[in-house]
Order: C-alpha cells, then structure tokens, then sequence
C-alpha cells in the first residue's frame, strides 16, 4: 500500500448507510485456529439512505464460507465476495435476513484487530473497524443493533466465556467436551463496541447497586494466580460509578459489568459495551509491582472506560470524524474524577504537562491537525493527544465560558436528547448553546483550526488614574493544509496580585466577564482594571484556563514573587516553571553565556530553598510538581527551530546538577521527614510523600553523584514497594559506572518473572542519555522477556528509547536508522504499533540542519518500502510532506 493510493475519507462526503442492521445473532465456535462465526443479521433499508442500493458490507482480511438469504442460499451471481467487501447486487428492498459464515484463525491475528489470542485468552478489538475483521458487516457506527452472541468452546480451554451485555443461557453441548454461553445486550450499539472474551481467567467480584436502585455484579477477570491485582481496579470501579452518579446523575444500566486484562492490547482499554477490555498493564496492582503512578492510571483509565458508558455508548459518534465527542468529553470526565479524588491542583499540573508534551508538540509538527480532522486515510492514526488531550481542553473551556450551571444543564439535555443517537459535535453543541443563551458559533472554531495559539500579553499601571491596564493579543501559526489562522475564543481567567493578595476586580470593559475572566475572542483587546490602589503582577490563564502558549512580559523577580504570593496554585508552580524555562531556552539555543545559567541557577535554588523550608512538608505532592524542572523536551519545544538537543541536555543536567548541589542539605533532611515508616498505601497523600522524596532523590543524584550513588542504593535497599524501588533505579540511571550496572542486573533478576515490572526496567534503560543506549537497547532487544509481537514491550523499550531526546536525536543518525528499520519490520506483523512508534518523528523538522537531514532520510526510508501498511504510509507521507 503506497498512501497516495489510497481513498482520503472527508468529513463533507458524510452521507448515511443505505441500509441498517436492526439485530444481530452471532454464533460464534472457538477454536486456536479455525473459529467458526455465523453471523445472521435483520436488514431492512434505511428511511434516510438511496433507495434500491446495493447492500455493500465491509470486511477486512475475511474469506466467505457461506451464504444465505432469509434461509435460501443466494446464487453466485446474486454477490461478490473479496477479503474486503460482500456485495448483494439486488437484495429485496424490504426487511430480510442475511446469514453470514466466516472462518478466522484468531492465534494467527498478529494485529490485535478483530478476533486474537493473548496468552491463550481469546478476545476482541473492534474499534475503529475490528468488527469487520470478524464478519461482513456495515461497519460505521451509525449502524446500531441489538447484539444476542452465543459463544462456544472447550470447556477445558475456556471456562469463561463472556460477551456484551447480559448472560441468559448457559450450558454443555451434549456429548461433546465443549460448553457455551448466551450474552444479550437489549441496547442497540454500533459494531465497534461489541467484544467477546474465552479463557481460563480468574476475578474479583463485587455486588453494587446503582443510585436509580439496579442490583448490578462487577467482576475483573484477569490472569489464573493474578486475582490478588485486581482489588485495586474493582475499588476505582465502584468509586467512579459512585461519582458519577453524583456528578453527573449517570447510572449504570446492565444487570453486569465486566472487567478483562488482557497481556497484549494495541492500546491502553476499550469501553466495549458491559464488557471493558484492557491492557493489563491498567487493571493488575499490588505494591510490590505497581508504583504510585500505575495506581493513578488504573483509577483513571478504569474510570475513563467506565465513563464512556454514556458518553460513547449510549450516545455515540455518528462517523469517525466526531471521535473527539466521547474521547475529549470522557477524559474531561476522567480528569475531573482524578481531580476529586486526589489533589486538584496536582492533577491539572500532571494533565498540562501531558498536554504540552504530548498535545502542543504534535501542534507543532506535521501531523498536526484539528481535534475534528476534517480527512483521514486511517483513522487509527486520529487517536492522537489532540483528539483526547485537546478535545478534553475544549470541554474544559466551554465550562469555564458558560459557567459551572450552565454546563450541567447543557449535560442534562444532552443526556435526554442524544441518548440512543449517534450523534454529532454540532449535536453536543446546541444542549448548550441553549443551556447558556450563548451563541457558540465562534467557540466552535475549536474543532476546525489546528495549532496552538500564543497569547502576547503586557500590562501597564497608570497611577493617577489608580487602574491597569492589560493587552491581550493572540495568534496561530500556520499549520499542513490551514495557512491564514483566524481569532479563537480564549478564556483567560486571571487575578492581580498585590502585596496582601488579590486585588478586587473591577473593569467596564466588554472583555471582562466577571469573578476574574476575561475572554479574549478577538486578535488583540485592552481590559482596564480600576480602583487598582498598586502596582499589581498579573496573574493570567490560572489554572491553564485555554491550551495556549503565553508570552507574559513580567521580568522574573514578578514571576518569582507569583511563586511565593499567588492564591492560583497552578499559577504559583508556572511561575517556576517559566523561569526555569526562559533560562533554559536561552542556554540550549546557546545565546546565553554559562555564567547567565549559574546565576539562574542560584535565584532559582533560593526560591526552592525557602519553599521547601516553609511548604513542602504541608502539601509533598505539589511541592513535587514544584522541583521538577520543564523537561528537556519542553524546552526543545520552546526553541522551536534548529534545535540541538545535546545542548538543551547539557543545559538541563547544568541546571538540575547546580540545584542539587545547592540544596543537598536540605533535601536529604526533607526526605528524611517525609520517611514515613509503616506499611504501603497507595492514598494520594502516602504517594505524595514518596513523590517529593524521589523528586529530591533525582537531584541529589545529579547534585552530587557519589552521595546521590549511595542515598539511592540505600533507598534500594530498603524499600517494600516498587515505587521507591524503581526510583532508586532510575536514579542510579543517573550516574554511569559499575554500581549503576549492578543495579541494574539486580533489579531484573528480581523482576525477571514480572513482565510489566521489566518494562519498566526496559524503559529505564532505554532513556539513559549517554551513546551507549543504542546497543545497550539492542542488546536488551535479545533480553529473554522482550518481543516485537507483545505493544507493552515494544513501547517500553523501543517507544522508551524514541522518547530519549538526545540518542533518539543522535548526531549520526543511527538512531533514526534503527527505529526506521524496526517500524518496517514490525508493519509486517502490527501496523498500528508500527505507525505509532513512527510518530515518534513528528517534530523532526524543528531540528538543526544535520539531524533533520538525517531524519528525513530515514523516513524517506520508510516511506518507499513497497507494502507498507496503510497505517505506516499516512504517517510517513504525512510526516513528509
Ligand atoms: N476507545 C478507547 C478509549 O479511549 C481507545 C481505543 C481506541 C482502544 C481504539 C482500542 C482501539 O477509551
Ligand atoms: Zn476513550
């Protein structure tokens, strides 16, 4: 497959399916290798499509056994039956029956799409189009049906067999060693929600009743012998169900709901309905396998999954192109679960980070495109950090916009309106356009404009007169196929401080909108502040309120006195960041002298020194936020263009090393404080607390390598949980030498029977920034636990050394050669794993000369191998053009 020759899918060219599938019965025989689907399907032809058409069902790799119309075999001239479609020339233009028989051979399914076995667990995958891969099928999710799914298999080989919705039947198939199940679900769904599941698992159970009074049973299956894992997913489960029928008045509606994890998955999860499937990596913890951050994700993804429940499934998305309607929405909903239940400042650090990292880099490069693409080739490829990430940021301004009340009407409406609806973001939009009053016209250039704006923003005080002034202006750089940008709708919610606080707002200006919002819709406008008695410092976008870039003309003394002073805490962690930014920036580009380096280093020491001194032990997670530094990514973003990563890295290792030198008094004695003893919990404020003390670990380590070396071997030593034990680890990745590789070797012969521990350990290597990582990573490639079949091993190995900034980037290009040649070798067996490993050159244009010459040769490398997938062609041609 070259791209240009394949179909560009327009958002515009929507039109609705012929005909529609109002029930589906499958049949379904497992076996490894020849798995028996007979699928019969309730046609009848669609009010709103072309009368008389051609019944046209999509397939994708399928090969037809049989065929038969309201039980009479069709004549082989009546159809065409390819890999990828099953026409019916002339079918009756009323309701009928058409049964389908298809063979598959599940343990031969390498791309995780459609029917495949992991570690002997049968299961499914069906979105974007698995289901096609599975039977012939209309398959779009604007297609609905009611699904009854009868599985059947060895007893032996799958004694759980599970599917969407309810079990009515189950039983032995007389005289055989063979049992099946029934499953029905009675709400109509798309084909992308439907999932089976067949294997020896073992679960967790628990008995919840919903807020509206339904006895529902939870379970999480997981691996025979990993039940003990799984008690922590099924305790977010039952939290998040709680909270959302207190937020968002949802209630659960299946007397079932299902967990599965599963060892090889292409993603994170899938919000299949009633039946949730997972990389296991996101369902299975205990303390001594899963760090802190593990247990986060899991309550998070738990929730996101669970969440889509309504926001997905119950409605869903009438083409791909309205993807951003349940994933921006349901993250937005993830976050703010997270948000309650841990620290909220916290968690908005955390997601702004990931959205810069992720989300503005994307912003930046070639494949940057609007959170509702207007075209795709693959729509795989549009599961992208602007989609979620950004489609998440949208739903967050739109509240902020309209206010708290409002947005929970404009919720309600579209709960009692779209349920049952696959729906559209004009749909979404017009709840609260009417919940509001407010014309959402302008707000909606959101979906359709890529790239992230700067905000330029200067402010003046003007004594006589005791008010302030402020000049907002904003801009979007051009990005592939959107040259000229126009004004997008920023709220910018902002504060001014003075020496006792917040200044009072007041302002007559029509940009103003009350309890410290100004909306910035225009390309550039002035607010007036009065009765403003001082000299203030402006305190703007507080809590990140629009995925903007701000250019602040405030010195750093200002930004320093907002560290100290501002009631915004995420304001207060930005100050710190920006300095430490600008100071960054300015040595990585190398047009500031070392000297200007060392003495922010100093300025920004002092401030960390009395902050330790006086907050950190009050709230360790956010004084946590507060000593890590932008990333060296971040600041490669920042340069923008001809960037060098070896002096963006020399710079950040300057500026962390001088910081943990600076103050190694003080963070050996806060990390003694913060040294609680007594059993592991995973809690928000127990993972805190061990999140300051690593973050301190990291800088003693770079501060002062021989003291560092031997805090973290002892950290090592006696830590009881994995958190403290792969901080120590990863420290120690910090300093080069014999310890280092000692600790190493020890730290996977413990593991060596924990795949995702070893991941983690994988990674760790991966990401150490020295010119041996590329054969140590080759190395590892060879490592007994490793293999380019298993997504989790390829993304922490070989995704971990794509992410490491200066040998990824190495000045001889070997190792754009090296993840070149394995995106080639892997599209052969797992194009989506493939193509995303290769979006790990999406900024390569912002890179000095040499190194994006040689990057774009190995993706010119990619780009002519002959049968690539459709996958990996966009993202080369796209990465390319
Ligand atoms: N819909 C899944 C989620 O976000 C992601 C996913 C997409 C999983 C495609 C598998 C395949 O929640
Ligand atoms: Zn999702």
């Amino acid at each position: 497959m070259r791209a240009e020759d394949t179909p560009l899918i327009r958002l515009e060219d929507y039109r609705p399916a012929d005909w529609l599938i109002d029930t589906v019965d499958l049949d379904i025989s497992l076996a490894p290798h020849e798995t028996r689907v007979r699928a019969q399907l309730g046609l009848r032809p669609n009010p709103a499509g072309e009368p008389g058409a051609a019944l046209v069902l999509d397939g994708d790799e399928l090969s037809l056994a049989g065929l038969s119309l309201d039980g009479a075999l069709l004549d082989g001239a009546d159809f065409e039956a390819t890999a990828q479609s099953l026409t019916i020339h002339a079918p009756p233009q009323r309701g009928f029956t058409l049964a389908i028989e298809t063979v598959l051979d599940p343990s031969a399914n390498t791309k995780l799409m459609g029917l495949y076995r992991s570690s002997n667990v049968y299961c499914t995958q069906c979105e974007a189009d698995g289901f096609r891969r599975i039977t012939y099928f209309l398959d779009r999710p604007d297609v609905m049906s009611v699904y009854t799914v009868r599985l059947e298999a060895r007893k032996a080989e799958a004694p759980v067999l599970l599917s969407n919705g309810n079990r009515v039947a189950t039983g032995d198939v007389a005289g055989t060693d063979r049992h099946f199940a029934v499953w029905h679900d009675p709400h109509p769904k798309p084909a992308y929600l439907f999932a089976l599941v067949g294997g020896a698992l073992d679960h967790v159970r628990e008995d919840y009743v919903t807020a509206d009074g339904r006895k529902t049973e939870l379970a999480v299956y997981v691996e025979p012998g990993k039940a003990g894992r799984a008690g922590w997913a099924l305790d977010s489960l039952v939290r998040c169900m709680r909270w959302d029928e207190r937020v968002f008045g949802r209630n659960y509606d299946l007397d079932v709901f299902n967990v599965v994890a599963v060892s090889d998955f292409n993603m994170g999860a899938m919000e299949n309905k009633g039946l949730n499937i997972f990389n296991d990596k996101y369902v299975l913890a205990d303390p001594q396998t899963a760090t802190d951050g593990d247990y986060a994700s899991i309550e998070a993804i738990i929730a996101h999954e669970y969440f889509h429940n309504w926001t997905g499934n119950r409605i869903t998305c009438r083409d791909w192109f309205q993807l951003c309607l349940k994933e921006g929405l349901t993250v937005f909903r993830d976050q703010e679960f997270s948000a309650d239940e841990r620290s909220r400042p916290v968690k908005r650090i955390a997601d702004v980070r990931t959205l810069r990292a992720t989300q503005f880099s994307e912003d930046a490069g070639p494949l940057a495109h609007p959170v509702r693409p207007r075209a795709y080739k693959e729509i795989n490829n549009f599961y992208t950090p602007t989609v979620y990430e950004k489609g998440a940021e949208v739903i967050r301004m739109l509240k902020t916009l309209i206010g708290e009340d409002a947005f929970a009407r404009g919720m309600d409406f579209y709960f009692e309106r779209c349920d049952g609806t696959a729906a559209t973001i004009e749909d979404f939009l017009a709840c609260f356009a009417e919940s509001s009053g407010q014309d959402l016209a302008h707000f909606a250039r959101w979906y359709e404009q890529a790239g992230t704006p700067t905000i330029v923003a200067s402010g003046r005080y003007d004594k006589a007169s005791r008010s302030y002034t402020l000049e907002l202006a904003q801009t979007t750089p051009p990005t592939p196929g959107q040259p000229e940008k126009q004004p997008v709708v920023l709220p910018v919610a902002l504060g001014l401080v003075g020496k006792a606080g917040d200044l009072p707002l007041r302002s007559a200006s029509n940009a103003y909108a009350g309890d410290g919002l100004v909306v910035l819709d225009q390309p550039s406008l002035s607010v007036t502040f009065t009765n403003i008695d001082e000299p203030p410092i402006p305190s703007l976008l507080r809590g990140f309120s629009a995925p903007a870039r701000l250019e602040l003309d405030l010195a750093d003394d200002g930004l320093l006195r907002l560290f100290s002073a501002d009631s915004d805490s995420f304001n207060r962690w930005q100050a710190l960041q920006t300095v430490a930014t600008r100071a960054l920036t300015a040595a990585g580009r190398g047009d500031a002298p070392s000297a200007a380096l060392t003495a922010k280093t100093g300025e920004l020491a002092a401030a960390l020194g009395i902050f330790l001194d006086e907050q950190a032990l009050s709230d360790p997670a956010f004084a946590a936020q507060v000593l890590r530094l932008p990333a060296p990514a971040d600041i490669a973003r920042e340069i923008g263009k001809d960037v060098d990563p070896d002096a963006i890295h020399a710079a950040h290792r300057a500026l962390a090393a001088g910081i943990g030198e600076k103050l190694a008094a003080r963070l050996t004695a806060l990390r003694e404080k913060l040294d609680k003893k007594g059993p592991y919990s995973p809690d928000a404020e127990a993972a805190g607390r061990r999140a300051l003390r690593n973050e301190a670990l990291g800088l003693l380590a770079l501060g002062d390598p021989v003291t560092g070396a031997g805090i973290a071997e002892a950290q090592y030593e006696a830590a009881d949980n994995l958190t403290d034990r792969l901080a120590a680890l990863a420290a120690m990745t910090l300093i080069p030498g014999e310890a280092r590789e000692r600790l190493i070797v020890r730290f996977g012969d413990l593991y060596a029977t924990e795949p995702l521990v070893l991941d983690k350990w994988l990674m760790a290597q991966a990401l150490i920034a020295e010119p041996g990582t590329l054969d140590r990573v080759k190395t590892l490639m060879s490592h007994p636990s490793f293999s380019l079949g298993n997504p989790n091993r390829v993304r922490a190995l070989i995704g971990g050394f794509a992410a490491n900034l200066t040998q990824f980037n190495r000045a001889d290009g070997a190792g754009y050669d090296f993840i070149a040649d394995i995106v080639i070798a892997l599209d052969r067996t797992n194009p989506q794993v493939a193509s995303r490993l290769l979006g790990s050159f999406k900024t390569w244009r912002m890179l000095e000369p040499g190194r994006r010459s040689l990057a774009h040769s190995a993706l010119s490398m990619v780009s002519g191998t002959p049968n690539l997938s459709r996958d990996v062609a966009d993202i080369a041609e796209r990465a390319l053009a």
